[in-house]
Order: structure tokens, then sequence, then C-alpha cells
């Protein structure tokens, strides 16, 4: 079996479902249940005796070690941390403890693990470290997609911790030959994600008739890809993955952010259209820009297709389309997220931003046609 952190996430319920859904191979999923954690996203798993959920901290070394103990599994594929922007610019320190102290226990679990295995069975077991591209820092709109060489310039709380822990992993092949394989893929979007992050957040805004909040002039750059083009890339780079290699993960799909959100608007006016036919779009809001935001990620993602033959199989637009329509079908799923814990960070993040900025300061339609043209 194969041991999974953060599995009851975004990334990694996605993960789990398409897992099972392709291999026997069970999971040993830990998770300690954050806000972003999620049993329902694992509820189709409830009867299913290949899936083993263990509510557990990455960062306590010795349950870490026991569990491996315990289930003996062949591969490590790490997904837990705190993964929101905005969150570690509030409070940084949760993320310092997880993503660089979490993964540091773990990698020690795993190397005392590791060192014991018998010869065939140490030669097959991998660590597989899920990052980010942010760890690279912000390109200029001129400037090359971020290939695998490229100069890390972690610029927020959350990407430095992230910076950091690739380090370790980086070093735990380098020193103890731990064999680890990382990836760093751009901006993910699908079903499960938490209504904090832009996707998720615009869509439910606009069907509760709420602003879209756009920092700034809206025009920083993600590179989007869709979370089953994530966990099939992971799948490529676990199954055949030289040990210690680095395989940054993107979707070609760069797009600034009021596109993204015009086009979430455009799809909600097809699916769900307001009953006075105006356009979502007139929810949308400027608001007080993030701290030090990075304008524009973008990746080179031709070592995995040329090394291991993945590509994304869905476009920007079937990925978008297939979200939206799933958060319509999946009410229930936000309702259920969207509990005190969450308003209460919702209005953390956005009163921060001035209250005046979100009442007034909607995209006027001279506006919006200039900037969709
Ligand atoms: P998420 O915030 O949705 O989920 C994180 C999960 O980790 C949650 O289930 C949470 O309960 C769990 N967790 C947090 N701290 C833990 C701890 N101390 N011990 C055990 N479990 C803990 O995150 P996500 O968006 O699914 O991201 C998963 C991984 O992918 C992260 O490592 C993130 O850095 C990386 N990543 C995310 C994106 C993206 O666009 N979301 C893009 C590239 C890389
Ligand atoms: P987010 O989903 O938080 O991901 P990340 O910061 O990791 O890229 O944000 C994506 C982009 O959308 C980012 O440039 C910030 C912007 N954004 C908004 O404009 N408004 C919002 O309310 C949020 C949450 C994000």
């Amino acid at each position: 079996m194969i041991l999974v952190t953060g599995g009851a996430g975004f990334i990694g319920s996605n993960f789990v479902l398409d897992w099972l859904g392709q291999s026997d191979e069970g999971v040993v999923n830990v998770d300690n249940l954050t806000y972003a954690g999620n049993l329902h996203n694992l509820a189709s798993l409830r009867d299913d005796p290949r899936h083993v959920f263990v509510k557990a901290d990455i960062c306590d070394s010795a349950a870490m070690a026991a569990l491996l103990a315990r289930h003996r599994p062949r591969a490590i594929v790490h997904f837990a941390a705190e993964s929101h922007v905005d969150r570690s610019i509030h409070g940084p320190a949760a993320f310092i403890q997880t993503n660089v102290n979490g993964t540091f226990s773990l990698l020690e679990a795993a190397r005392g693990y590791w060192s014991a295995l018998e010869a065939a069975d140490k030669s097959v077991f991998r660590f597989l470290h899920v990052s980010t591209d942010e760890v690279y820092g912000s390109l200029t709109p001129d400037e090359p997609p971020f290939a695998e060489t490229r100069q890390y310039a972690p610029n927020s709380p959350y990407s430095a911790s992230k910076a950091a822990a690739d380090h370790l992993v980086r070093a735990y092949h380098h020193t103890y030959g731990l064999p680890t394989l990382t990836t760093n893929c751009s901006n993910n979007y699908g079903p499960y994600h938490f209504p904090e992050k832009l996707i998720p957040l615009i869509i439910v805004n606009a069907l509760a008739g709420k602003p879209l909040p756009i920092y700034g002039d809206g025009q920083q750059v993600r590179d989007w890809l869709y979370v089953g083009d994530h966990c099939a890339a992971i799948r490529c780079v676990l199954a055949d993955g030289a040990v210690g290699e680095v395989f940054n993960i993107g979707g070609w799909n760069e797009k600034a952010n009021l596109d993204v959100v015009h086009t979430l608007c455009d799809i909600l006016d097809d699916l769900r259209p307001k009953p006075d036919c105006s356009s979502y779009r007139a929810q949308i809001t400027r608001v007080q820009d993030r701290p030090g935001h990075d304008r524009r990620y973008a990746i080179d993602a031709r070592k995995i297709e040329h090394a291991l033959g993945w590509t994304p199989a869905e476009t920007f637009d079937s990925g978008i389309r297939k979200t939206v329509q799933w958060y319509l079908a999946n009410q229930p799923w936000v309702a259920d997220v969207q509990s005190g814990d969450y308003l209460k960070w919702v209005e953390q993040n956005y009163s921060d931003r001035g209250a005046t900025a979100l009442a007034g300061a909607v995209l006027t339609s001279s506006n919006q046609a200039s900037e969709s043209a």
C-alpha cells in the first residue's frame, strides 16, 4: 500500500479517489483534519477496505514512525500542508509548523523506516513530496515559464515554507540517499476545492449574490491545472520518475485573474441564469491588493512530458466548465464547508481590505468591455 498525507484536503482527496479508482493498491490516509480537511470528500470510500483513514499530525514523528512500521507502505505521497497564501500572511506560524517542521518530522520517520527495509523493499521505496510553483517567486511578463532549474525566490510565508520543505527533501536524498521525488505544480482547480481560493470562492459568492472580490487590478497571472491532471502527473512521477529528480507540473494555461472571473461569470450566466437575466459580472468588485502579491506564475512542463509522457487531459475551457457543474451539483458540500470558522475567515480577510471597497467600486460596464476585449 501507499501512505498519503493530507488526503482529506482538496488535492489529496482527489488523489485518493483517483488512485482507488484505478488501482486496488490500498491507501493509508494520514490527516489531522484542519479547517481544510474534510472527510465528506471521501464519503464514497466509507465502506471500502482499501482506504484506511488515520487522524494524526505529521509533526508527530513518533506517530508517523509507528504508522510506517504498522502499515509498511512502499511509498509516501506527501500533500499535507497549510496551503493558503492569504492565511499565511495573517498567521505564518502554522505554515512553519506544518510545512517545515511537519515535513522534517515525516522525513525523519521515513528515513528510519526506509533504512531498516530489506534491500528489495528499500530499492522500490519512494518519498514523493508535493510542492508548488510559488517557490520560484514571480515572473515578469516577458520571462520564460519556470523550469526545474529556476532559482528559488519565494515571496510569501506560504511559498517560503514550501521552499524550506523542498530543500529538506533535497537534502535527505543528497545526504542519506532517501529515494525522494519532488513535484512543483501550478494552481489547481476542480471538485472539493475549499472556497477560500479564487475559483471556488467566486462560484459560491456568485451564486449567493455576494461581491466577487478581485485583488488589485486583477491582472495577476496564474497557470491553471485541473486537479485530475495533477493527480495523473503524480501517479506518473511515482511510477517512473528517476529518484532525486524534480518535476514541474503545469497546464500551459496562463490566465489573468480577471479573465478567470469573467469566464466563471459567463459559464454561470449560461448554466444558472439569474432571474432578472443580469450577468454575474455585475457582482465583480475590486478590493485592496494582497501584500507582496506575486504578479505571474507559469510552468514549463516539458521535462515531465519528455521524460514520462504526461500531458494534461483537460483544456482550461473543459476543466473550468466541469468545475462549475460540480459546484452546482454539490451545493450541500458547499453549505457544509461554510461553517462558522469559514465565515470568520471571510470576515477577517475581506474586512481588512476595506468594507468600502467591498461595498462599492463595482466595475463599470465600460471597464468590463475594455477588460474582456
Ligand atoms: P488543502 O489545504 O486543501 O489540504 C491540506 C490537507 O492537509 C488538509 O486535509 C489538512 O487537514 C491536512 N493537514 C494540514 N496540516 C496537517 C498536519 N500537520 N498533519 C496532517 N495533516 C495536515 O491543500 P491542497 O490545495 O490540497 O494542497 C495539497 C498540497 O499540494 C500542499 O502541499 C500544497 O502546497 C500543494 N499544492 C497545492 C496547489 C493548489 O493549487 N492548491 C498547487 C500546487 C501545490
Ligand atoms: P489563490 O486561489 O489564493 O491562489 P494563489 O494565491 O496560491 O495563487 O489566488 C489566486 C489568485 O487570485 C491570486 O492572484 C490572488 C487572487 N485572488 C483574488 O483576486 N481575490 C480573492 O478573493 C482571492 C481569494 C484570490
